[in-house]
């Protein structure tokens, strides 16, 4: 190569870089950047997990909806929806799920020879009024694991008239908890 050919090389890489700097000069003067305020797709972290998924809130107590709860429509939504697995009566046969028959105030599990899964039969103490509140409200959620593929009661009124309503199924019904002051 002769210094000819240097020097034309020498210039081509010149011009190239002027003409890169004039074109990103150009470019910044006609295309304004434009920064929305807004982004225009949420994009939703979640926030990391400390340990597993948060603990549910607890319900707050259903002793106010009791109060005010209406027996015949629990008696109602129990026959049609929870009668499709359990029964009512006093010595009434297992079904999918176990009778019903002085659950309120009973053990967990209390239906003797019923085949309970391990998540029921591991819950302590008796089934109090906010007890049936949280598992009618999620049974996935209060028993993880039980065998019962019931979805809940979405609605807390409706909730507390079933639970109202199961509070009668005894020769000697639990007084309703008072309502809190
Ligand atoms: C698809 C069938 C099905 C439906 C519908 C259903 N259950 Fe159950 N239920 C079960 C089964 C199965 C169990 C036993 C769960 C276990 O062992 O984990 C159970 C357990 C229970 C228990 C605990 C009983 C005990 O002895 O500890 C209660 C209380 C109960 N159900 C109430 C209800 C109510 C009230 C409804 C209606 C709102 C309802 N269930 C709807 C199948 C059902």
């Amino acid at each position: 190569m002769d210094s000819m050919e240097i020097n034309k090389t020498v210039a081509a890489i010149l011009v190239a870089g002027i003409a890169y700097f004039v074109t990103g000069t150009v470019g910044t003067i006609f295309v304004r950047e434009h920064v929305p305020k807004k982004a225009a797709i949420k994009i939703d972290v979640p926030e990391p997990a400390k340990s597993g998924p948060p603990a549910p809130a607890p319900l707050p107590p259903v002793a106010n909806l009791l109060a005010k709860a209406d027996l015949a429509a629990g008696e109602s939504y129990a026959t049609k929806v929870c009668g499709a697995c359990h029964t009512f009566t006093n010595g009434g046969k297992a079904g999918l799920g176990p009778n019903l028959y002085n659950v309120v105030g009973g053990p967990h599990a209390h239906m003797q020879g019923f085949n309970y899964s391990n998540a029921l039969k591991s819950k302590s103490g008796p089934w109090t009024f906010d007890e049936l509140n949280e598992w009618l409200h999620k049974p996935s959620e209060y028993a993880p694991g039980t065998r019962m593929t019931f979805a809940g009661i979405a609605n807390d009124q409706e909730r507390a008239n079933v639970i109202d309503y199961l509070h009668t199924l005894s020769p000697n019904p639990e007084p309703l908890p008072p309502p809190p002051k």
